[in-house]
Formats: structure tokens, C-alpha cells, sequence
């Protein structure tokens, strides 16, 4: 039996596959109960700290709604609200919070801060996307790719194209080497995970029957995939890095062309959000090189980016209501 009681949640690869599948039914469950208008109170009386140094929309949504559907309160503790890594370290900030809280959600810069919190705040603390790990994303996809393929997860092929090295490569590896699946990294060379990173996610692989692989041409690499994933080119904090992204990655833009090359008419298409597919954002505005997803695709039928976007709400839940 799965007891995740008192634990924190950091990266992907500190899950077990048997604590992956926990979390995976009882967000199905959590949901299922939520569209019955059931009202719950698993997390009643909790109080939640949610740290954020970046901008979010849906971690933080997810976080909020599911403390108030299980009778949570949840307090938002932005980037200028407080001492945090201005007059404060983050040893003193967790022991503090820990006090008061009986959760902290982190959503930063340093994978050391969120692990810096969990070891001194004495509370569960949930890692809601730093640079290198974005473990709430990854539970929101599986579910969504149970969703659509039923619920076995072994065997499946996903291809994450785009910018390699970023949190959402590294956790769709670690994700996919400890639930059996094949990943496929698709991206330029320059933009590969670390020997470190691939080292580990091949061990998990190999203990759990997965398969990772790196390849560099996009048509090759979607070959036979159930999932195509792909996620912005530039992550938040490397600003400064759009010309040579934009130059590095443009043949690893997601075209209908590349969903055919597939040859799979089920293949799904999925990216974490926010996502840029056309010229009406302010960052993207007269800048349609910079999408890395066509319009066409995002709206296809094979697109599922909202399903995941509602999943983090039910798949965040059931986080809570496990480490709780
Ligand atoms: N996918 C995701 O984490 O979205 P936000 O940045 O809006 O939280
Ligand atoms: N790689 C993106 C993911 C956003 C959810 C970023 O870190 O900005």
C-alpha cells in the first residue's frame, strides 16, 4: 500500500511507479467526485502557503480552487510580498512558514530553494515548476494520457520537441523512464539535458522498462508517437535568449505536416501551456517566428492542452490530499 503521508513532492524522479499510479487514480477519483457537486473536506482546517518568484496562471489556480473545493485556505505569497531573498534567507523563510503552514507550494528560480524548504520547514513542500523540474505538470499529463489511451502507460511513445534541456524535457523523461514508456528527445544538439540528467533517466528506464532516445531530425523522431509535446522555446527567466532560440529551434516548430509524420490518425498533441500559436500576445505580437506550435495544430482535434490545463487542478488536489 502507497502512503505518501507527511512526504513532499520535488522532482518527477523521487516518485515511485506505484506512488505515480496513487496519484493518478485518486486525481480520477477526486475529479469524478468533483462533477457529482460532491463538496469535500479532505484538506479542511489546512492552511497552505503558495510561493511564487514567477508568474503562473494555471499552477496557481490549481493550487487555490482544490484548497477551497476540500475545505483549505490557501494564502498567495508573491515575489514582493515577502522577505523572501531580500531581508531573509530561505532556511529562516521555511522554518517560519512551517510554524503556521501545513503545506508550502514553491514555484521559482533554484531547484535548491524548493529542496531547501522541504528540509527545514518540517511541512509537505510542493514544487510548483523551477528551472529544472515541473513534477505537478507531468501528473496532469499522465492523466490526460490515460484519458485518452486508457490506463495502461506502458509502451506509449512521447516525443517532446522544441528546447530539450528545460524543466518540462527533463520531467517528461524522468516521468515517461519510471511509468515504462519510450521518450524521445527531439531537439538540436545544443539543446540537450545534461550526461548527468540522461544518466539518471536511463537507470530509471532500465529498472522500469522504458526507453529513452535522442534524435535530432523532427520527421524521423515523431515516427509511430501517441504524443507529441512541445513547450516554448524560451523559458521564463531566459528572456534574453529569443534570437538564438528562435534560430536554433525554427525546423522543430509543430506543423500539421509533422502531425501526418506520424502515421498515427489518434496521435495527440500536447504542451503545458502557455503556449505561443499566433501573433495576439504581447510578447508575440508581429513575432510569429517565435510560435512554436501552428495555429492549425493547437486547435486541432488532436490537441488535448486543455484537458491538461484542467487536469493540474485535480492531479494538484491529489498531491495535496496524499502528503496531507
Ligand atoms: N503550465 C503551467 O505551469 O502554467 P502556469 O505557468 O500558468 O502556472
Ligand atoms: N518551460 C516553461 C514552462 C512553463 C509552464 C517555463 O519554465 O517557462
Amino acid at each position: 500500500p502507497v502512503n505518501m503521508k507527511g512526504k513532499s513532492l520535488l522532482t518527477v524522479e523521487q516518485l515511485t511507479p506505484e506512488e505515480f499510479e496513487y496519484l493518478l487514480d485518486l486525481a480520477d477519483d477526486l475529479k469524478a467526485k468533483k462533477r457529482t457537486g460532491i463538496k469535500g473536506n479532505l484538506l479542511e482546517g489546512k492552511n497552505i502557503a503558495l510561493i511564487f518568484e514567477k508568474a503562473s496562471t494555471r499552477t496557481r489556480c490549481a493550487f487555490v480552487v482544490a484548497c477551497y473545493d476540500e475545505g483549505a485556505h490557501p494564502e498567495y505569497l508573491g515575489k514582493s510580498d515577502i522577505q523572501l531573498s531580500k531581508k531573509e534567507t530561505v532556511k529562516d523563510t521555511a522554518r517560519v512558514l512551517g510554524r503556521m503552514f501545513d503545506g508550502i507550494e514553491f514555484r521559482g528560480f533554484k531547484q535548491q530553494t524548493v529542496e531547501e524548504l522541504a528540509k527545514y520547514s518540517g511541512v509537505p513542500v510542493w514544487n510548483g515548476l523551477t528551472d529544472y523540474s515541473h513534477p505537478t505538470q507531468v501528473l496532469a499529463d499522465f492523466m490526460t494520457i490515460r484519458e485518452k489511451f486508457g490506463k495502461k502507460l506502458k509502451g506509449r511513445k512521447l516525443v517532446f520537441i522544441g528546447d530539450g534541456r528545460n524543466n518540462m524535457a527533463n520531467s517528461l523523461m524522468m516521468g515517461c523512464a519510471i511509468m515504462g514508456m519510450t521518450f524521445v528527445n527531439c531537439s538540436p544538439k545544443e539543446l540537450l539535458p545534461s550526461g548527468e540528467i540522461i544518466e539518471e533517466a536511463k537507470e530509471l528506464a532500465l529498472k522500469n522498462g522504458g526507453k529513452i532516445e535522442f534524435i535530432v531530425d523532427p520527421k524521423e523522431a515523431v515516427r509511430n508517437a501517441d504524443v507529441i509535446y512541445t513547450d516554448v522555446w524560451v523559458s521564463m527567466g531566459e528572456e534574453d535568449q529569443m534570437q538564438k532560440r528562435v534560430a536554433l529551434l525554427k525546423p522543430y516548430k509543430v506543423t500539421m505536416d509533422l502531425i501526418s509524420a506520424t502515421g498515427n490518425e489518434d496521435v495527440i498533441f500536447m504542451h503545458c501551456l502557455p503556449a505561443f500559436h499566433n501573433e495576439d500576445t504581447e510578447v508575440s505580437s508581429n513575432n510569429p517566428e517565435i510560435c512554436e506550435v501552428d495555429e492549425d495544430v493547437f486547435e486541432s482535434k488532436h490537441s488535448v492542452v486543455f484537458d491538461e490545463a484542467e487536469n493540474r487542478m485535480h492531479t494538484i488536489k491529489a498531491v495535496m490530499v496524499a502528503t496531507l
